[in-house]
């Protein structure tokens, strides 16, 4: 067998999973399975440990990561969190929602993690095997999604097998993840919130609780992301946005329960029109459909509301251009 095979663990055996977490105290690289996307993990705490994974990863440039917390109270002794973010950390937490806060003064969190900034992103995944993880490891761990810099997020433990192959010393099999899209992002380092990236929380959901955010798409002057590159999520294929009219040699990424014939491949994100399920079959689709003998992706239009911001953020990036193609 030419091809290496990276280690992949059952994430459900006690015994995996205390191994993955040797692993990370040991300055290993792990990937593992969290509700939104699989993550790519060392312990945040460790600078040379997190270079490997911007290695693995191939990122042009160091952004900051998220780092992820066993629960809240380990978040909160990493972070300066107000009245207002632990009202949020306590509302939403576990869950699909990173907050950004400033570093606390004791913080053990690397200057690496954060690309050098004085605020930290936090996260307490929703996934149990996950927080299972996090509790064995007794450290914060540093996780972004576990593939390639710029191509699609792995949302089972094959797609990390194919992109990161040998980079990793452990991938922990969990299944596909049940949200599929990234957690969303939010500033509170500011005076007032601010969306920093949407993802698997719905923006509506956090408006009830958090009030208006402030929006870097609509407001010129609100945070943005070091991260939030234009291109990034890409397959290798074109991707051609709100369509409805796909041509023979293209595949078509189709929403809801009418769908254009014609294309030479087709997968639904979900045909009962569903956000949830379109997002948690985001990825995976994307993946299956960026095959050689197809010329581009033709997707569908997805309806802005709830999940369906993430799925088009996404959706724009992976087709904005690249200059390479
Ligand atoms: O669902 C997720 O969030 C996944 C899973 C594995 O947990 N992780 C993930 O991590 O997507 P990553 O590193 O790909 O995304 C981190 C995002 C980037 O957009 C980054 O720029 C932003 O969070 N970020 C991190 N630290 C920040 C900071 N201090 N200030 C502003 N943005 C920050
Ligand atoms: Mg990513």
């Amino acid at each position: 067998d030419a091809v290496h095979r990276p280690e992949l663990a059952d994430a459900t055996d006690p015994r995996a999973l205390a191994h993955a977490a040797e692993l990370l105290r040991t300055g290993g690289l792990i990937a593992f399975p969290t509700e939104t996307v699989y993550g790519l993990g060392a312990d945040a705490t460790d600078a040379r440990a997190v270079a490997r994974i911007y290695e693995a990863k191939g990122r042009p440039s160091f952004n900051p990561l998220i780092s992820h917390c066993a629960d809240a109270e380990a978040a909160f002794a990493e972070g300066r969190f107000d009245a207002r973010a632990r009202a949020l950390a306590t509302r939403f937490w576990p869950g699909p929602l990173t907050l950004v806060v400033r570093r606390a003064p004791d913080s053990r969190i690397a200057d690496l993690t954060a690309a050098g900034l004085d605020t930290l992103a936090l996260r307490v995944p929703g996934s149990e095997t996950a927080r299972r993880l996090l509790t064995l490891t007794g450290r914060p761990v540093a996780a972004p999604s576990a593939n390639r810099s710029g191509s699609i997020s792995p949302t089972t433990a094959r797609h990390v097998a194919d992109s990161l192959g040998n980079a990793v010393d452990l991938i922990l099999d969990g299944g596909p993840c049940p949200v599929g899209v990234e957690s969303t992002v939010i500033d509170l380092s500011g005076d007032r919130p601010a969306l920093l990236r949407p993802g698997g929380l719905p923006r509506e959901e956090l408006e009830a609780a958090a009030g208006p955010l402030r929006d870097p798409a609509s407001d010129p002057d609100a945070p943005t992301s070091p991260g939030q590159l234009a291109s990034h999520y890409a397959p290798n294929a074109r991707l051609r946005l709100n369509a409805t009219d796909p041509s023979a040699d293209e595949a078509l990424l189709a929403f809801g329960p009418e769908v254009p014939g014609g294309a030479k491949a087709t997968l639904n994100l979900s045909p009962t029109g569903d956000l949830r399920e379109a997002a948690a079959n985001l990825f995976a689709q994307l993946h299956a459909l960026d095959r050689p003998d197809i010329r581009g992706i033709a997707a569908m239009p997805v309806p802005e509301t709830g999940l369906g911001a993430a799925i088009n953020d996404r959706l724009r990036r992976a087709a904005a251009p690249r200059g390479y193609d």
